[in-house]
C-alpha cells in the first residue's frame, strides 16, 4: 500500500505539474497537455524469472509510453488481486489490468470495475466467466499452441529416435490457472491415441523452482529410471527437475527427455549444452501491447478483445548458434 501511494503520488504530482498554467513570466504554452493515462496493474507474483521479467517489462513500457502507472504485487494471492482491483477502482485509474492468477472468482470485483465504468485488461493469463463484458481484451500467450508444440517435438523425437515407447511425466503450474490447463491440454491432444505414449503422472508444482525439484525427487524415486520424458510447464521447475535428475544419478537431456515452456536464458543455455531437448517459448514482454491497450481504451477507441504474441520453439535439432540474449 505504501508503495502504490507513494507511486500515485508521483503520478499525481506529474499531473499536476501537467495541468498547473506557466509560471509568473514564463511564455505562454501553445495548448495545455493532455494528463497521461494513469494505469492500475495488479502483478500476480514474483515465482519465477519469467514473471520479473514481466515486471520489467510493464515498468519499462509505461515510461516510453508516458502512462503512470501504479504497480501492486499479489505475492501469489488471489485475495490481494481483488484487494489491487478495489484500490484501483477507488483511485479512479483510467484503466485496470491485471495478470489473473486463477482462472475463477472474480466476477464481483470485475463488475464493480465495470459499473466504476472502468475498462479492463487481462494480461497473460484468462479468467472464466458468464460475462465476458466484464473485461475489455485479453493479451497474452496462446497456451493451447504451446502445449500443442511441446507434443509436436515429442513425436518428431519419438520418431527420430524409432523409439517404440516412451514413458512421460508431467509437472504442471499453478492449479486451475490458464496455462497449466491449456498447455496441459494441447500437449494430451497432440499425443493422444499414439500407442507409443504412456503418461505415468501429471503433478503440480506451481511454477516454482523449488516445487519442480520436490516433484521430480517424488516421481524418480516412484518411477526411477522408467521415466523417459519430462513435460514440464515452465522453465524454472524444469530447472529444479534437472537438478533431481542429476542428484538421481540420471542425465538430463539424454537418459530423460526434457521439454520446456518459457524461453529463459538459463534454459536455453541447457539446451545448447545438450541438457534440455526443446524450449516452447512463451513471452514476457507484454508492456508495449498493454500500454497501447491502455491508451486506446482510455481514448475510449475500441480494441480486439484477444491478441497474442508471435512466439517460437527452439529444439535440440535447431541451429541455435545466431539466438540473441534473452533477456530474462
Ligand atoms: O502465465 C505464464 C507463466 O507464469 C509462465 O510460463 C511461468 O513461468 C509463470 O510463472
Amino acid at each position: 500500500m505504501k508503495r502504490m501511494k507513494a507511486v500515485l503520488t508521483v503520478c499525481l504530482l506529474g499531473a499536476l505539474l501537467c495541468a498547473c498554467g506557466p509560471t509568473d513570466g514564463a511564455p505562454e504554452a501553445a495548448a495545455p497537455t493532455a494528463a497521461p493515462v494513469l494505469l492500475g496493474f495488479s502483478q500476480l507474483g514474483s515465482e519465477s524469472a519469467w514473471r520479473v521479467g514481466s515486471t520489467r517489462s510493464i515498468e519499462e513500457a509505461a515510461e516510453r509510453h508516458g502512462v503512470s502507472l501504479m504497480m501492486l504485487n499479489a505475492y501469489q494471492k488471489q485475495e490481494k488481486q481483488i484487494d489491487a482491483i478495489r484500490s484501483f477502482i477507488s483511485y479512479r485509474v483510467d484503466v485496470i489490468s491485471f495478470a489473473p492468477i486463477v482462472e475463477d472468482g472474480w466476477d464481483t470485483v470485475l463488475t464493480e470495475a465495470k459499473t466504476a465504468g472502468i475498462p479492463v485488461i487481462l494480461v497473460d493469463r484468462l479468467i472464466t466467466t458468464q460475462d465476458e463484458s466484464l473485461y475489455a481484451c485479453f493479451v497474452g500467450a496462446d497456451f493451447i499452441k504451446e502445449g500443442r508444440s511441446a507434443g509436436e517435438f515429442l513425436l518428431k523425437k519419438a520418431d527420430a529416435m524409432g523409439a517404440s515407447h516412451l514413458n512421460i511425466v508431467e509437472i504442471t503450474g499453478t492449479e486451475d490457472s490458464t496455462p497449466q490447463r491449456q498447455r496441459h491440454q494441447g500437449f494430451h491432444e497432440t499425443i493422444e491415441g499414439d500407442e507409443r505414449f504412456t503418461v505415468l503422472e501429471s503433478i503440480s508444482g506451481d511454477f516454482l523452482v523449488s516445487k519442480g525439484e520436490e516433484c521430480m525427487r517424488y516421481l524418480l524415486d516412484k518411477y526411477g529410471e522408467d521415466i523417459d520424458v519430462l513435460y514440464s510447464h515452465n522453465d524454472g521447475m524444469t530447472l529444479g527437475a534437472i537438478d533431481a535428475i542429476r542428484e538421481y544419478g540420471l542425465a538430463p537431456g539424454s537418459d530423460i527427455i526434457i521439454i520446456t515452456v518459457d524461453g529463459e536464458q538459463a534454459a536455453i543455455d541447457l539446451l545448447k549444452a545438450g541438457e534440455i531437448n526443446c524450449v516452447v517459448e512463451c513471452t514476457p514482454n507484454l508492456g508495449d501491447a498493454v500500454m497501447e491497450l491502455a491508451k486506446k481504451l482510455a481514448a475510449g477507441e475500441s480494441v480486439p478483445k484477444t491478441s497474442h504474441p508471435d512466439e517460437e520453439v527452439f529444439t535440440e535439432f535447431d541451429d541455435l548458434s545466431d539466438l540473441a540474449p534473452r533477456g530474462y
